[in-house]
């Protein structure tokens, strides 16, 4: 029987190159905490291109990898929290207008860091209900464009990059489960407080930097491990599957110390692991989608590998999923 399954994988990272010794000079932090607290080493900063630039070259990839030309494409979702405006036109508009595409279904989704989870669900039910045949799906952030540069808390974290996939029915290695969810009474922990209609953007919006992602690292830090821990528990144990069973796990890429606490109460292998977070920080959307590419161009992702994803964010917002790759 067809079902959904994600035939290809794309991803395109900037090539500006910011170290944690560069923020060194640039708040009062160190390659040593940064490391400790983190894992993170380095973050790609996009300079002259946008978000929706990134989202079309990972896009670009993805839709050649799955041998399809881009007029095969009949819904674009974009997931993002750094869209190219504010309110419209959707970056994945912007992006189907970059494709060459005039007649398409494209709209954004804002879920923060757990949008590609969300993606995978919107187009599984699309492409499985019959309404779209090939549904592409892109995580693309411009994280450094709402990124407080004088605030060390959160600006050590961020990066910048964009991750693409393509959801169409296939007789084989599917989208086995996704399990997305939400609890919007902890959204004041990871907000941009400026410029929506709570407070509209004014000089004291822009004055007390309210435009910039603002956040309790660690009260975020404590839910995001148990409730990710849960998730993961709950969406193996309702499909009978092992972590032993896991070929690969890519979690969402926000610190490498909520993902050693998942990875250990999972009993998962460093080589079931897949790991970006050094190199990227925390791209948000786009972590996942990355990460996934960097596991099929280093070649440990084949089609027919099973993966568990993961991820946590702003909303608060999260969810896991398990898919054999049906990518070749
Ligand atoms: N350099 C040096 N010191 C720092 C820095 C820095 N960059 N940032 C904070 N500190 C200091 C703090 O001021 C504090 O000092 P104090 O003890 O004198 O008060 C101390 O370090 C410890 O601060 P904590 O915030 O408690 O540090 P923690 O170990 O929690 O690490 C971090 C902070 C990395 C932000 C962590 O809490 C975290 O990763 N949180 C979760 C992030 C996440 O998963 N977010 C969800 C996804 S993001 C999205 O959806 C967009």
């Amino acid at each position: 029987m067809k079902k959904a399954s994600m035939i290809s994988i794309g991803a395109y990272v900037p090539e500006f190159i910011l170290t944690n010794h560069d923020l060194e000079k640039m708040v009062e932090t160190s390659d040593e905490w940064i490391v400790k607290r983190t894992g993170i080493h380095t973050r790609h900063i996009a300079k002259d291109e946008v978000t929706s630039d990134l989202g079309y070259k990972a896009a670009k990839q993805a839709i050649e990898r799955a041998k399809l030309a881009p007029s095969d494409i009949d819904a674009i979702i974009c997931a993002t929290i750094s869209p190219d405006y504010l309110c419209m036109p959707s970056t994945a508009c912007r992006i189907s207008n970059l494709l060459g595409l005039t007649n398409v279904t494209a709209f954004d989704i804002s879920a923060a860091c757990t949008g590609f989870i969300y993606l995978l669900e919107i187009a599984k039910s699309l492409v499985e209900s019959g309404m779209k045949k090939n549904v592409l799906i892109i995580g693309a952030e411009k994280l450094s464009s709402i990124t407080n540069w004088e605030d060390r808390g959160t600006c050590v974290l961020f990066g910048d990059g964009a991750g693409a996939a393509v959801i169409s029915l296939r007789e084989d290695n599917h989208i086995i489960d996704v399990h997305t969810s939400s609890d919007g009474s902890k959204g004041e922990l990871l907000i941009t407080p400026g410029c929506g209609s709570v407070n509209p953007m004014s000089q004291d919006t822009l004055d007390k930097k309210l435009h910039f992602m603002h956040m309790a690292g660690n009260e975020v830090f404590k839910v995001a491990v148990n409730t990710l821990t849960n998730d993961v528990i709950d969406i193996l144990a309702k499909n009978g599957i092992l972590s032993s069973q896991i070929d690969l796990f890519i979690p969402h890429q926000a610190n490498l110390r909520i993902i050693n606490a998942v990875q250990q109460k999972l009993g998962l292998s460093d080589e079931q692991c897949v790991l970006t977070v050094a190199k990227y920080g925390n791209t948000s959307s786009a972590s996942i989608p990355m990460a996934i590419n960097d596991a099929f161009e280093s070649g440990r992702l084949k089609n027919g590998s099973l993966m568990l994803l993961d991820a946590f964010g702003g909303g608060f917002t999260w969810g896991s999923a398990l898919l054999k790759f049906g990518g070749k």
